[in-house]
């Protein structure tokens, strides 16, 4: 009887290469992208999630309104949690042997979101800035996932764990907008 999906690793011929690139860390020849490619990809989320911080740790100052308190209360929550996205992403890009870009005169540009203050900060007008931004990131992040594939899984996978916090800061958005 034959089997063709047959699982045979050759482990000699990996212990091989792998000691021929020492020095590229985590990368081995195995990795299934340019690895700056994909560091520049994290490098745009790390921009991304730095506005995302700053949009909503001002939306959690300047928010008022009769309910103002659990939406500052959200906002704050919210901003913690994409300061971290922006943090694991960096650490991610320093494993790939990158340089993690943080410089505050490129994030604009490099962000998928934008840092959007509306001139009247009523609630309403709040969520729905922040909840236009999420659903941007939902779409972004899901094709970055999608371009990972299996060539990079570890990256799929923090960047699948992102998305889905980001999914709940979604839906979290769309209950206090009681759409
Ligand atoms: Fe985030
Ligand atoms: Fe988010």
């Amino acid at each position: 009887m034959s089997h063709t999906d047959d699982f045979v690793l050759d482990v000699t011929r990996i212990r091989d290469q792998v000691r021929q690139k020492m020095d590229e860390g985590p990368i081995t020849g195995t990795f299934g992208h340019d690895p700056q490619k994909v560091i520049n990809i994290l490098n745009d989320v790390i921009a991304t999630e730095v506005v995302c911080w700053l949009r909503y740790t001002r939306h959690a100052i300047s928010a008022k309104g009769i309910d103002r308190a659990q939406v500052s209360a959200e906002f704050t929550e919210h901003a913690q949690e994409e300061l971290q996205h922006a943090l694991r992403a960096a650490e991610r890009v320093s494993q790939l042997g990158g340089e993690p870009d943080f410089d505050p005169a490129s994030l604009v540009q490099r962000s998928h979101t934008d840092y959007q203050v509306p001139a009247d900060t009523d609630l309403r007008g709040l969520l729905e800035a922040n909840l236009w931004a999420e659903r941007i990131v939902i779409s972004t992040y899901q094709e970055i996932i999608r371009w990972l594939g299996e060539g990079d899984p570890t990256t799929r996978r923090l960047m699948e764990a992102i998305l889905e916090e980001e999914e709940e800061h979604a839906d979290d958005l769309t209950d206090l907008l009681g759409v």
